[in-house]
């Protein structure tokens, strides 16, 4: 987990709906189970302990089937519903202890919310709808204006600012729901089910848009949804609920490696694994490099020796530079590595998924790099390595 001070901790959340909730908190902490809780006192379990910390600038996506306790949880965190018991912290402030006054000041000030459902006033212009809740904060007219407007660039609506919602795709309208979320700057940002009602094609835009604006803008997400590749398109941690309560967090690829449970286990079966497991978990050591100066003879040695398809070159600074294959080794003698570089973009970063690196290694002579930031070599993938780490996960998920 990230050595960064969480932005908001949740600790032990739990919520219980209907007028039985003191009778039936008790039992629930005695260790009877939701069912036989809600049998005894016809309460019902919404969350049940649930505890999980989200780091400032991450989206973190909170993922369950209907009924799991998503949105419960989601509006346990500004108090929109009121915990039964545990604590919420935004940095340093307990919110489960705020008073109502403070409580809607630091909802206000701190927390902006997008729903599935926008929510536009359909007799507001689209400016007029971003400025609603700087309006409500009384901030005048030609502030509220020029922050309206930015949020609505920020989100890619320009020049839509004097239309009226219904003069608006679906996509459209669900982006200017984000920019009214966005005009009162908040540092966390609630999203529920924010893009479900998008086409699958939108949807997929605005999860890439989500992404990068989270990149420029820094704001911490907590974003509900129920399907897993959302969660895996928003490319962070994800809190699994079942029941009210957390199976597992981690990112996909944990939950692919090494799932808590059957249920979880189920849960990720059809994950693309491509698409989610990295470079860096499938690559292994690099066994033929050669800096660039060497020549192609002793290049050849060392290449034969290996049983690699090609020998890896880097400079001087260790930096990955290209391949050269056996052929070409065959031929030059004692010519420079350097003179004889092929494949210069053989290469991928350590964060790329598998699928990327399968791109790569299609068009290349068998071998790619794994490389750093700086082009620093960290490893190799051979399309056996591939295949390799293919084979793991297949037998990962079938235990
Ligand atoms: N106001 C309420 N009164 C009683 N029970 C409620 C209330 N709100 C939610 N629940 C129950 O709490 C549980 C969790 O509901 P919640 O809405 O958090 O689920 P969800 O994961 O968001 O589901 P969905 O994907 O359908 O939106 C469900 O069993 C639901 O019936
Ligand atoms: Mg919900």
């Amino acid at each position: 987990m990230s050595e960064k001070k969480p932005r908001i901790r949740v600790r032990g959340l739990t919520k219980i709906f209907g007028d039985e909730q003191h009778v039936a908190l008790p039992l629930l902490q005695a260790g009877k189970n939701r069912d036989e809780v809600q049998k005894a006192t016809g309460a019902v379990i919404g969350l049940q302990d649930v505890t999980f910390d989200v780091d400032e600038g991450e989206i973190l996506v909170v993922m369950g089937l209907s009924g799991s306790g998503k949105s419960t949880c989601l509006r346990c965190i500004n108090r929109l519903i009121e915990p039964t018991a545990g604590s919420v912290h935004i940095d340093d402030t307990d919110v489960t202890a705020l008073g109502e006054r403070d409580l809607m000041e630091l909802r206000r000030t701190r927390f902006g919310m997008v729903f599935q459902q926008f929510a536009l006033f359909p007799h507001r212009t689209i400016q007029r709808n971003v400025e609603y809740g700087l309006e409500v904060q009384g901030v005048p007219p030609a502030a509220r204006r020029d922050k309206a407007m930015a949020a609505i660039e920020t989100v890619g609506l320009k020049g839509w600012d004097q239309h009226f919602p219904s003069q608006l795709s679906g996509g459209m309208q669900q982006r200017a729901g984000l920019a009214r979320a966005l005009a009162l700057d908040p540092d966390v940002l609630l999203m529920d089910e924010a893009f479900s009602a998008l086409d699958p094609l939108i949807r997929r835009d605005m999860q890439q848009e989500l992404v990068a604006l989270q990149k420029r803008l820094k704001k911490t997400i907590v974003f509900v949804s129920h399907d897993l590749d959302e969660a895996i398109a928003l490319g962070g941690r994800i809190v699994l609920m079942k029941d009210g309560r957390v199976v597992q967090q981690g990112t996909a690829a944990d939950f692919l490696a090494d799932p808590a449970d059957e249920y979880v286990r189920r849960f990720v079966e059809h994950i693309d694994v491509l698409g989610v497991v990295t470079a860096g978990d499938a690559m292994r050591p690099p066994v033929a490099v050669r800096p660039w100066q060497s020549s192609a003879d002793e290049a050849l040695a060392i290449l034969t020796q290996s049983g690699e398809p090609v020998v890896t070159v880097v400079c001087e600074m260790g930096r990955f530079q290209g391949t050269v294959d056996a052929d070409t080794l065959r031929r030059a003698g004692a010519t420079e590595l350097r003179l004889l570089l092929s494949d210069r973009d053989a290469c991928v970063p350590r964060s790329a998924t598998l699928n990327e690196a399968v791109a790569r290694l299609a068009s290349g002579r068998g071998e790619i790099a794994v490389t750093g930031p700086d082009g620093e070599l960290f490893g190799v993938i051979a399309n056996a390595d591939l295949i390799a780490a293919l084979a793991r996960r297949r037998v990962e998920t079938a235990h």
